[in-house]
């Protein structure tokens, strides 16, 4: 696969655009190395206007390395309740206290040792606030790749497109501004090389891409996805004397530890009322999650009040704790509607 026109024409051309058309973001107009790690581990998996408030409060709590070093899991977990992936959060406090006791990592290799840091944010972290010559892969930088090359062959997953794409994008990478050109590179596939609609009228390279001349963009890149796992969860609602039964997740478990979520039952009640229902996706699982609210007879009530890791919780005391945004919703609602409390 060889570029339509030459790298050093891509590069000016994706450079003099973005210097004219970047949004106006905070950690790009006050850059600081904590700001952009800050910005980076927010990005991975959510979208820029998701991220801005969470950034700003963030930075407010925890103005730098050292504020975060010393803070508790929990007070972290709660700034960034509603991002969900909350092992970055976990790794971002990690992250801090090794900078606290070993300093700050000078290369992409020294970044890679250090927790929830991978290819992607050591790249990133390097060559944005370090200067350092190394290309940065995300979702958004494939996606501008494959089609400037208009490369239709088939990937199963975003590490394979970054494998195959290493060779070119390490060629392709500005030698003297690195990071502003990563940057470039990653706001052009967010706001113009669009994954559905793409904006090749207005896009600064499209006199170079291999897609947009045999209009294939729309197709491009092509990533087969597994089937997705399906899963049921059906849950428990209930509140007695101003409290309502939680599972706060412990400190081994994986993905959600030191979050709260409402209790799972172990079965489909027999005879329990269907309180709410509603299908999501994490990851590649789509999970159809009903709350039920049981007879004061049930013995699966009992079992579940006695469960490990389940507590009853006084309701006033639900805003300091740290909920899952989709259980913090259905919860508002349920209290909100008498007929269940
Ligand atoms: N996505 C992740 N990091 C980004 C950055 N620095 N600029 C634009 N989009 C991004």
């Amino acid at each position: 696969f060889v570029m339509r026109g030459d790298f050093s024409t891509f590069r000016r051309s994706l450079l003099t655009w973005f210097k004219q058309n970047q949004r106006q973001l905070p950690w790009r107009s006050k850059p600081s190395l904590y700001r952009t790690v800050i910005s980076e581990f927010m990005l991975q998996q959510t979208q820029v206007t998701t991220v801005l408030p969470y950034f700003e409060n963030w930075i407010k709590r925890f103005p730098g390395f050292h504020a975060l070093a010393d803070a508790d899991e929990a007070e972290v977990l709660k700034h960034w309740e509603g991002l969900g992936y909350y092992a970055r959060a976990r790794n971002l406090l990690k992250l801090a206290q090794s900078i606290r006791d070993q300093g700050i990592p000078g290369s992409f290799e020294q970044w890679l040792e250090r927790p929830g840091i991978g290819p992607y944010t050591a790249a990133a972290i390097s060559s944005i606030a370090q200067g350092e010559v190394q290309p940065v892969i995300d979702g958004n930088v494939i996606r501008v790749l494959s089609r400037i090359h208009n490369d239709d062959r088939p990937v199963s997953s975003t590490a394979e497109a970054r494998r195959r794409l290493l060779p070119l994008a390490m060629e392709l990478v500005d030698q003297d501004q690195p990071g502003t050109f990563n940057e470039a590179l990653m706001e052009l596939g967010a706001t113009v090389c669009r994954k559905i609609r793409p904006a090749c009228l207005i896009c600064p390279v499209r006199t170079q891409c291999g897609a947009s001349h045999a209009g294939t963009e729309a197709g491009i890149p092509v990533i087969l996805r597994k089937g997705s796992q399906k899963r049921s969860v059906n849950r428990l609602w209930l509140v007695r004397d101003r409290h309502l039964l939680l599972h706060v997740y412990p400190d081994n478990a994986t993905r959600l530890a030191g979050i709260a979520e409402l209790p799972e039952l172990p079965a489909l009640p027999a005879s329990g009322r269907l309180l709410l229902r509603k299908k999501r996706g994490i990851s590649s699982e789509i999970i159809d999650e009903s709350v039920f609210s049981l007879p004061g007879d049930d013995p699966m009530l009992e079992q579940c009040r006695c469960q490990r890791d389940n507590w009853m919780i006084p309701i006033q005391s639900l805003p300091g704790l740290s909920i899952s945004a989709p259980h913090r919703r259905w919860i508002r609602i349920l209290l909100e509607s008498d007929s269940v409390c």
